[in-house]
């Protein structure tokens, strides 16, 4: 049996922040944020919408979208270093929420590479035929953590939702393979003080090179070669790292998706948001070769190659 994607939905706040905003607050410029980072605008939530609300909105869709009840999900999964409050968890929130009376449920904490890890054990649980529909999320209200004098960090960062329901699928069909891993030696260079903090420099180097290497590797497991592979979905953290992976696995530009632009880095939010976003926009189709990959604090990294369609 092999697990794989049965419905998404996502959630973004309809606040957006531009550049042009942050150049108001801040000593930054639209240029010098455009050509550094690929980002022009992101969501910022208000104060009375926390990670749950946006993961709940997201939920509900995915749930629509895979045609199946809440009752009938036996896990969920939420991966996020921005919850509401460090307990009760998002997922225990959300299961009550939506009415899944059957459903486990557990936060994950792999920051930026957090809905990778929360996929790769969905994966596991059904592919052991333990559970049928798990309910991965990558959710974030990064807004929380930002010190808004920090121009370092303050035009890098959006709030947002993605929400999955896995499945069973054909054999042909849904997630090839997985790569996770960590070094915590770097874990100095993204950390929460009071704030977040982020030596960008050190962070860039360690994506860059992650990235790509983690693209290969999911890649090979699967049993493919990087002539297989039909679109990237990046974490959306910076285009020129994002361009680095792309470069790696050989893919035109139009086989990435780029959603950095209108969302900014929504952390563990990324990569759902921006898969789902190419799905709407035709970009993904039935039998593609599609390869996920995240990295951020920890240092953390994931990766996986799956097969779209059920
Ligand atoms: O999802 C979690 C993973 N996080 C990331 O992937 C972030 C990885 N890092 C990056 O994306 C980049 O390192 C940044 C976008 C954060 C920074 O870009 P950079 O090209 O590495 O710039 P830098 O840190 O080398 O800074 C260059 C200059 C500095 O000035 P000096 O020291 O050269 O005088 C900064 O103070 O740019 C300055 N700077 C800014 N200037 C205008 C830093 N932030 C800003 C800003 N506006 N917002």
């Amino acid at each position: 049996m092999r697990a794989g994607i049965w419905g998404m939905g996502t959630y973004v706040p309809d606040n957006v922040i531009t550049n042009e905003y942050l150049e108001q607050i801040l000593d930054t410029s639209d240029e010098w944020i455009q050509t550094r980072t690929g980002i022009k605008e992101r969501r910022i939530a208000p104060d009375e919408i926390k990670s749950s609300h946006m993961s709940f909105a997201a939920a509900e869709d995915a749930l629509t979208d895979a045609g199946i009840t809440a009752e009938e999900l036996d896990m969920i999964i939420v991966a996020t270093v921005t919850p509401d409050q460090s307990f009760p968890s998002v997922s225990s929130m959300i299961q009550h929420q939506l009415g899944a009376v059957n459903a486990a449920a557990m936060d994950v904490g792999a920051a930026c590479a957090g809905y990778l890890y929360g996929m790769a054990v969905g994966k596991q649980f059904i592919e052991t035929g333990t559970y049928k529909h798990v309910l991965v999320i990558g959710t974030e209200k990064l807004s929380q953590t930002i010190n808004w004098e920090d121009r370092n960090t303050a035009v890098l960062f959006g709030d947002g939702s993605g929400a999955t329901v896995l499945g069973p699928v054909r054999e042909d069909r849904g997630i090839l393979s997985f790569e996770l891993g960590s070094d915590g030696s770097g874990g100095a260079h993204i950390r929460m003080n009071d704030y977040i903090f982020m030596n960008g420099r050190e962070v860039f180097k360690f994506a860059v090179r992650q990235m790509g290497e983690s693209c290969i590797n999911a890649v090979e497991k699967a049993g493919l070669t990087k002539d297989d592979v039909d679109f990237l979905v990046p974490h959306q953290a910076n285009i020129r790292i994002m361009e680095a992976a792309r470069q790696r696995l050989e893919l035109p530009q139009e086989k990435m998706s780029k959603t950095v632009d209108r969302y900014g880095n929504t952390s563990s939010a990324s990569v759902p948001l921006s898969l789902k976003y190419e799905i709407d926009q035709g970009k993904i189709n039935e039998g593609d070769v599609i390869v996920l990959v995240g990295f951020g604090a920890g240092l953390v990294w994931g990766s996986m190659a799956l097969v779209w369609g059920k």
